[in-house]
């Protein structure tokens, strides 16, 4: 089978090398000429563990993976052509924008030449994946190709395993025709039983909103228990701990922090009340979701500020910058956003992480960038730690405290224990304990 994915953002680039993975010849395609040739000496664009060492064992090794800006070729052979471009979120309205998706569909059209399937991967609303194949039919017939919604469910940072591992694969086909190509195409994860969920496209596409929202929608329900764990003396780690283990609940989506980041979870939510609003629904559920956690940022700065004391001209420390860990990713990054408030109302930032400095400091140059987590704390009156990197977990505090006595620490992620550093007389605020 020939694939060829259009698009080489994250989900692209990781669909690519994942099926070469698998023993597909894969050809990965982008208007991004620099993209192209940088991913043709095998360099990654962004931090994702193991996705190098599958490109040159793919690019260089066997072969089955390409890279190449000229849609029209790649589009000529396929079997099954994956549109993964970008849907970004539209500047006021929250819609998704999928001007690219339209876009690559025309031009998709105009290079059909045999029968293939036209995928839709990127997260797209309800309705697109029609929308592309009435787009089509203005220059092919029916009979040259079938359109599928495929979702991916990838987390930044282990996303090679989630492909490979996954708890489910998703397929919304029209005939049994689309349906039989997409199960063979996935027929590799027959050996470890991924279930595949066959249906409609509609389904297909809701499946993939319903599914972020309502971890969405777990994240805020955790973060207001924590709110209400702080005022009764309660401890939310214990709680999620005793929550969890129902198994209709999950333990999982259920840490406490300074709200949900990232590419996804929030531009995905607000997409997802818009296409309620627009169908006539009520979704006050994920409307109260998406508004609790735009403003947990301001909540949670106003608390260091005033549990701490912190004055203009003060410095503070952000310990993580990445929206989670192991990726370098700062799209919509709570500790960026809380560093930028603390930053306007003058207190220095220092800060550290292991690897989203660099783009970090390219959007907010007001970061002073520090070579490990103990020169980023030092002569701080504060310290946060908003991202939950490994190597924050065993910090030696007595180290950072020296005697700077008054210094707080500020544990957005709960990766200590409240009880032995308030007995060690440490001035540590956890989130919900
Ligand atoms: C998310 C989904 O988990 C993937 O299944 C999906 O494919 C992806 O979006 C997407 O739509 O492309 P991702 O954004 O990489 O993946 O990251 P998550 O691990 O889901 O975390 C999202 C945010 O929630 C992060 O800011 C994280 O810190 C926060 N979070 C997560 C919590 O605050 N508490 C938790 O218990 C879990």
């Amino acid at each position: 089978m020939k694939l060829t994915i259009i698009g080489t953002g994250y989900v692209g680039l990781i669909t690519g090398a994942c099926f070469a993975e698998f023993g597909y010849e894969t050809v990965c395609v982008d208007k991004d000429l620099d993209r192209i040739n940088q991913l043709n000496d095998c360099i990654c664009p962004f931090y994702e563990p193991g996705v190098e060492e599958l490109l040159n064992k793919h690019l260089n090794k066997t072969k089955l993976l390409s890279f190449s800006n000229s849609l029209p070729q790649s589009v000529h052979n396929a079997d099954i052509v994956f549109i993964t471009v970008g849907t970004p979120s539209k500047r006021l309205e929250g819609d998704a924008d999928l001007s690219f998706v339209w876009d690559v569909a025309r031009e998709i059209s105009q290079n059909i030449k045999k029968y293939c399937l036209v995928v839709t991967k990127s997260t797209v609303p309800v309705g697109t994946t029609q929308h592309v194949k009435q787009i089509i039919l203005e220059n092919v017939n029916q009979e040259s190709f079938d359109v599928v919604s495929n979702p991916e469910f990838l987390r930044e940072g282990s996303a090679i395993d989630d492909f490979m591992r996954p708890d489910r694969v998703v397929i919304g086909c029209e005939n049994k025709k689309s349906e039989n190509i997409m199960k063979e195409l996935y027929r590799p994860l027959n050996l470890n039983e991924t279930p595949i969920v066959s249906t409609s496209i509609e389904s297909s596409e809701v499946i993939k909103y319903a599914s972020n929202s309502f971890l969405a929608t777990k994240i805020s329900f955790i973060n207001q228990v924590a709110n209400l764990c702080e005022q009764v003396g309660a401890n939310i780690q214990d709680v999620a701990k005793g929550m969890g283990i129902d198994k209709r609940i999950g333990s999982k989506f259920l840490h406490a922090g300074p709200g949900y980041g990232g590419s996804c979870f929030p531009k995905d939510v607000k997409a997802f009340i818009n296409t309620a609003k627009k169908n006539n629904v009520d979704f006050s559920i994920l409307s109260a979701v998406d508004s609790f956690n735009d403003g947990r940022i301001s909540e949670i700065t106003k608390k260091i500020i005033s549990k701490s004391n912190l004055n203009k001209g003060d410095t503070a420390t952000m310990l993580g910058l990445s929206f989670k860990p192991n990726t370098d990713d700062i799209r919509d990054s709570t500790s960026i956003k809380i560093a930028k408030i603390l930053n306007e109302k003058g207190i220095n930032i220092k800060c550290y992480d292991p690897e989203a400095m660099t783009n970090a400091k390219k959007e907010n140059s007001f970061l002073v960038l520090s070579d490990d987590a103990y020169a980023a704390c030092e002569e701080s009156k504060v310290i946060i730690i908003g991202t939950e990197w490994n190597e924050f977990r065993a910090l030696d505090l007595k180290q950072i405290i020296g005697k700077q006595n008054n210094l707080c620490i500020f544990d957005l992620r709960n990766i200590y224990n409240p009880k032995e550093l308030k007995e060690l007389g440490y001035n540590y605020f956890g989130t919900g304990t």
